[in-house]
């Protein structure tokens, strides 16, 4: 494994169709996130919005990103995800504190997120950064396999 170095800064407009890419790759693992394919990649890359998204940067390589969508009631919605290669080697852990001084400095009084309930990398993540548990979805998610997936509510007062 190189040991390339990467840099943590916000998303501009030509990081659409990298960002687009990297999370049809993921939709692809149908393991972490909600999306599977199909994943229409020129409309992702079009709709992506830029505010509020992070991405982690070795090179000219998109490895990682991190979106806050805020809410009009003072708390933001995260969703992120690291290219599969990436992984274990401190992106996200990289991402989310950028990510929790971006929200205080955006006046937001918490982050929550939705993880699914076997989604251990995930999890560990959060709670690292101070993410508390707050509940749990009983089969909230189907999936194109059909089986249907629990997911936990974390949440971070800011
Ligand atoms: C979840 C995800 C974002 C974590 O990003 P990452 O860059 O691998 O995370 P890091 O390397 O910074 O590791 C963060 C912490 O997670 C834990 N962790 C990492 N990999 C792990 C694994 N395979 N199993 C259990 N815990 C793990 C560790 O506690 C680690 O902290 P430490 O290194 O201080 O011990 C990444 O695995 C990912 O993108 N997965 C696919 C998409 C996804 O699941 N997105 C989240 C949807 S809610």
């Amino acid at each position: 494994m190189v040991n390339i170095p990467f840099q943590i800064r916000p998303a501009v407009d030509d990081d659409r169709l990298p960002l687009a890419l990297l999370f049809a790759e993921i939709a692809g693992e149908r393991d972490g996130i909600a999306t599977e394919p199909p994943v229409d990649i020129e409309a992702r890359a079009a709709s992506w919005t830029l505010d509020g998204t992070l991405v982690a940067v070795a090179g000219t390589e998109i490895v990682g990103s991190l979106h806050i969508d805020s809410s009009p009631f003072g708390f933001g919605e995260i969703g992120m995800a690291v290219g599969r290669e990436w992984r274990g080697r401190g992106v996200g852990s990289a991402l989310l504190p950028e990510a929790i001084e971006l929200a205080r400095e955006r006046g937001l009084h918490k982050l929550s997120l939705g993880v699914f309930a076997h989604n251990r990398a995930a999890i560990a993540l959060y709670r690292k950064f101070g993410f508390a548990e707050e509940g749990r979805r009983i089969k909230h998610y189907r999936r194109a396999s059909g089986e249907l997936w629990d997911s936990i509510e974390m949440g971070l007062l800011l």
